[in-house]
């Protein structure tokens, strides 16, 4: 099975690749009212998970924490429909989908909060 550092890494990594590319075209099409979603993919995709899969290979100790699978997929499934529910605010004005979707994410973010202080070598 992947580590937990690798898949946040490769998603992180699939963010900027795909946030790179939609900014390309957001500036080639001079469409900037899609900005949010740009910004959604680089920095909460990209950045944010980038910094997760870090955290998760400075202290590998938490590869093994209890919760460490169910961190992981509130976080990426929270990110991916956090994305999603932008495009869809920047199409219809609706932030329902981007309501939802935080609510998996802020699970996510307090799992590692919990996780990083009861596994993290404490120095
Ligand atoms: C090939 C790479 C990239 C392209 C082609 C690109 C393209 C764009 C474009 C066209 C805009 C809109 C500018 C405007 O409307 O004034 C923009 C805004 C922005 N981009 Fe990117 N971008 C790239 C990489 C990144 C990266 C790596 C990050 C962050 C890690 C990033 C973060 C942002 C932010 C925060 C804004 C909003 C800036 C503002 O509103 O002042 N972009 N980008």
């Amino acid at each position: 099975m992947m580590s937990i550092a690798r898949v946040h890494t490769l998603a992180a990594l699939g963010w900027m690749v795909f946030g790179m590319l939609f900014g390309l075209w957001m500036g080639a099409a001079e469409t900037p009212q899609f900005r949010p979603f740009h910004i959604g993919m680089m920095l909460g995709g990209f950045l944010m998970l980038a910094a997760v899969g870090a955290i998760f290979r400075l202290w590998p100790e938490m590869e093994h924490w209890r919760y460490a699978r169910l961190h992981l997929w509130t976080m990426e499934i929270g990110v991916l429909g956090l994305n999603l529910g932008t495009l869809v605010q920047n199409l219809t004005g609706n932030i329902a989908l981007q309501a939802l979707f935080s609510l998996p994410t802020i699970l996510g973010a307090a799992l590692l909060l919990h996780g990083f202080w009861v596994t993290a070598e404490r120095t």
